[in-house]
């Protein structure tokens, strides 16, 4: 029979993707929910127990679940109302089975034009990235944190700028739901937004980066983001993020070569 808390944690969840961004709540109830998040924050051992799925739940395929949430994401109110991010909802690409997720900020210029993420020079460059580890884009699940481009205001043009922390949290229940619907074995996540929307931490890459940190109970990896070294062409910082994915190839159990070892040594 599922606890009082399974039945809260149910009934929130359900509020939440269903849009509803505000409830009105004393400060005994905000106590207990913060702790909750907190610890669900943290992962399973420490959490409350897993929110009860939903009757229709079981039922569901994850393309299934994902269309769904698409479909959410598209009308997106917590987002909408903020009245700071563009219009057009960008959602996710490649493999809903994937064993890796990748997790960026937001989408920008080329990829609100295109609808898909990662599709412009840095898009290019993480596309790269992946085949040094041996993998295509339709291996992995490759998603954003924030689901629309930050509005800069009318001469916009190509700019871009990284969500602020209003615009994360609005959008983050939509990722939460992807990681719950892909279960992926380990998720990175590119540059310090997809860091500060996922685990909730203010610390920047230098400080996250080098240890398995965890969402939901799936461990993650922060590294740079592509845009970040697209910037910065030094070795020291390709290598960097290069040692990152070498962890992930391993966590994963793929095969590494010699070559792939010592990629800008
Ligand atoms: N940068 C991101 O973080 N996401 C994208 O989809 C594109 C660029």
């Amino acid at each position: 029979m599922p606890t009082l808390k399974q039945l809260a944690v149910e009934s929130l969840t359900h509020l939440v993707e269903g849009g509803q961004e505000r409830l009105a709540v004393d400060d005994d109830a905000r106590g207990i929910l913060r702790e909750w998040m907190l610890a669900a924050r943290r992962g399973p051992q420490a959490a409350a127990p897993a929110p009860v799925a939903s009757p229709a739940a079981p039922e569901m395929s994850v393309e299934e679940k994902l269309e769904l949430l698409r479909s959410k994401a598209a009308d997106w109110k917590p987002a909408r109302r903020l009245g700071t991010l563009r219009e057009t909802m960008v959602f996710a690409v490649g493999n809903p089975h994937a064993r890796l997720m990748l997790v960026g900020e937001a989408p920008g210029y080329e990829e609100e034009r295109q609808g898909e993420p990662f599709v412009g020079p840095a898009g290019q460059l993480l596309t790269k990235i992946l085949g040094a580890m041996g993998l295509k884009r339709d291996d992995v699940y490759i998603s954003n944190v924030c689901k629309f481009r930050p509005s800069m205001g009318e001469n916009q043009g190509t700019a871009n700028r990284p969500p602020s922390p209003e615009e994360l949290a609005a959008c983050s229940p939509l990722i939460m739901a992807e990681i719950r619907a892909i279960q992926p074995v380990c998720i990175v996540c590119l540059g310090g937004s997809s860091a500060k929307g996922l685990l909730g931490t203010q610390q920047g890459v230098n400080a996250l980066r080098g240890q398995w940190l965890e969402c939901q109970g799936v461990p993650v990896r922060v590294t740079y983001h592509p845009s970040y070294l697209l910037r910065n062409e030094a070795l020291s910082a390709r290598r960097a993020l290069w040692e990152d994915m070498l962890c992930v190839m391993q966590k994963l159990g793929m095969p590494i070569s010699e070559k792939q070892q010592n990629y800008f040594r």
